[in-house]
């Protein structure tokens, strides 16, 4: 990178929920929640460059974070494996020691978690994860800033997860495990999470639990959330866990069995009459386009620290 832009401060990555710590991601959700109210006016990116490597489709990651970049001062640069030699076998490292040589900052959607972590060993900029078969962390802190704008910033809020095991599962239990609310997982056998990162969670006492009604997953819940059943890279396995998932669809019923003034959420993209039915996720106590604004605010005050040298904290 040019330096005469080269951040004074050592490169942090964020590849997963726990590259912040509690207090850390508490004072994100706070500088967030200025970009949402519109009193953080900053632009620390001035002069910087994000590069966005898009192995997976995306319309809300690719989009919030372009845009993003943008409004804190910078760019974005949209690179799929058509337009990139990455596409065509060029190394992972070698593509991450190139990139880092001309912007401050690497956003990367792909298949692989080690991958991911390939590229931030070798990349000499922040490195932040789009998403990867195993995690999804931007969205789940988008989710809980979501949780904290309706339910309140104050209580450890119940959230129940039905269905996939998934990305998305992965990361809410790295969220509850480092933010200390209680989460229920009820996905049908052969569909877990990831059971490294259960039972790490479990073994520092997170309240974290997973079962395989989801009845028993919602009761008491505040936020009801759910995902497609078969993410990006499984579609030739739609049909089969069509058959597993009978039962997981957050329907009326469902939402009913939860608390009364649960939320529901879903990161989208949802199908409809799948893993929700239409009435819930269109229904008076869906936050989905809150959760989808979210996902700007959120990566927003990540860039701003990661990127543009926005304090966190005391640094
Ligand atoms: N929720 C989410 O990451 O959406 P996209 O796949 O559209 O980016
Ligand atoms: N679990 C989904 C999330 C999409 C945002 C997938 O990986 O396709």
């Amino acid at each position: 990178m040019a330096a005469s832009l080269r951040s004074a401060r050592p490169h942090r990555d964020f590849l997963d929920i726990r590259d912040f710590t509690r207090d850390e991601t508490l004072a994100l959700f706070a500088l967030a929640e200025r970009m949402r109210t519109g009193t953080y006016r900053g632009t620390p990116m001035q002069g910087r460059a994000l590069a966005m490597l898009f192995m997976k489709a995306s319309t809300r990651t690719r989009v919030s974070f372009e845009v993003g970049a943008i409004q804190l001062g910078g760019s974005a640069h949209f690179l799929s494996p058509r337009d990139v030699q990455l596409g065509r076998g060029e190394p992972i490292a070698d593509t991450a020691r190139v990139l880092a040589r001309y912007v401050h900052g690497i956003m990367i959607r792909t298949f692989a978690h080690a991958d991911l972590v390939e590229l931030a060993e070798h990349a000499d900029v922040p490195v932040i994860n789009g998403l990867t078969d195993l995690s999804h962390p931007c969205q789940v802190l988008a989710d809980v800033l979501t949780i904290r704008q309706h339910l309140g910033a104050d209580d450890p809020h119940p959230v129940a997860w039905i269905g996939d095991g998934n990305n998305m599962a992965n990361a809410w239990i790295e969220a509850a495990a480092l933010l200390g609310f209680p989460l229920r997982l009820a996905c049908p056998d052969g569909f877990d999470p990831d059971a490294t990162y259960l039972a790490r969670a479990q073994g520092e006492g997170a309240d974290v639990q997973l079962v395989r009604d989801p009845r028993e997953a919602v009761r008491d819940a505040r936020v009801v959330t759910t995902d497609v059943w078969a993410s990006m890279g499984q579609e030739d396995e739609q049909l089969v866990r069509a058959r597993a998932f009978a039962g997981y669809t957050v329907d009326e019923q469902l939402m009913a069995a939860a608390a009364d003034d649960a939320i529901f959420l879903h990161c989208l993209p949802a199908h409809r009459g799948e893993e929700v039915t239409a009435s819930v996720i269109d229904g008076p106590q869906s936050r989905v386009w809150d959760e989808a604004e979210n996902r700007l605010h959120i990566q927003k005050a990540i860039m701003a620290v990661l990127i543009g040298d926005e304090p966190l904290l005391d640094d």
